[in-house]
């Protein structure tokens, strides 16, 4: 077998594989979702899980169930082969976001490592990277790789799904690729991040565009909400949409800027 169709069968073998884990995913969150209602509701007495989505959760942890003890080889097969969007334009995607040598970045959502490792690179010795994930084999499995190339400014980060779990206004621009769909606390999560921006901090969303009628069953059924409802989010949590630094095909690549008050100031 020649190298090209080798590398199209891993491809199609993994796309085919992580369909069917999402498949599985999506099923057993509509079963919690039908067969349980309501959850007890979050220490503070709001209701976790509401289904009219007034609760904080949107998402059951089964969307994630799969990263957790993860095969995390497997993984990195699946998500830094060709044909892959995000893999084969992960050059053109880091150049847009016009990092410099100094920057402190967080890579939200980080899974094998393929973006924190390249932004280690563009911020240089004097920046700083936090590899952000919920999941601690993609964190061992990061800290690794990272001990493995001598990156000594790629800091790997085990977070909650409410919380990035960083110093408040410490990081100057959090990128999180092919995640926003996998927040199960959403709102938690965007607050988090406001938080630990700094004042000019930059947040860029990549996902997937979510179209009914265009979409495939697949993206309809594992992704929660289009480009439209994303943006209408992140603008509630406070930030404002700034531009989009590059046009991809199945996803869509924004920035956000933290909003400001009238007064100029940090709109908190
Ligand atoms: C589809 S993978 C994308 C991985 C990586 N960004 C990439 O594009 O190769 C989604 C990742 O988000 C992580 N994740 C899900 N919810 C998260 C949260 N609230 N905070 C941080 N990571 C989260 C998962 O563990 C998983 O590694």
């Amino acid at each position: 077998m020649c190298a090209a169709s080798l590398a199209d069968s891993i491809e199609r073998y993994a796309a085919r594989r992580l369909c069917r884990r999402c498949w599985w995913a999506v099923c057993l969150a509509g079963l919690l979702v039908l067969g349980q209602g309501p959850c007890a509701g979050a220490p503070d007495g709001t209701p976790e899980w509401a289904p009219d989505g007034s609760g904080e959760r949107v998402l059951g942890p089964e969307i994630n169930a799969y990263y957790h003890g993860a095969d995390v080889g497997r993984w990195r097969q699946t998500f830094e082969s060709p044909g892959r969007e995000v893999f084969d334009r992960r050059v053109e995607i880091v150049r847009a976001l016009g990092l410099q040598p100094g920057m402190v970045v967080a890579d939200v959502g980080a899974g094998t490592g393929l973006y924190s490792m390249l932004f280690a690179h563009a911020v240089g010795p004097t920046g700083r990277v936090y590899a952000v994930d919920i999941s601690a084999s993609f964190i061992e499995a990061i800290s690794a790789r990272a001990a493995d190339y001598q990156v000594d400014n790629l800091v790997p980060v085990r977070n909650d799904p409410r919380s990035v779990q960083l110093p408040e206004a410490s990081v100057d621009l959090i990128f999180s690729a092919d995640t926003y769909h996998h927040f199960e606390f959403p709102r938690a999560m965007l607050a988090s991040i406001h938080r630990v921006l700094r004042p000019n901090g930059v947040l860029a969303l990549i996902d997937f565009h979510r179209i009914p009628g265009i979409s495939s069953p697949w993206i309809m059924g594992h992704v929660r909400a289009g480009r439209e409802q994303v943006i209408a989010e992140v603008e509630a949590a406070g930030f404002e949409l700034w531009d989009e630094p590059l046009t991809l095909q199945s996803n869509y690549f924004l920035r956000f800027r933290k909003r400001l008050s009238a007064s100029g100031t940090d709109g908190d």
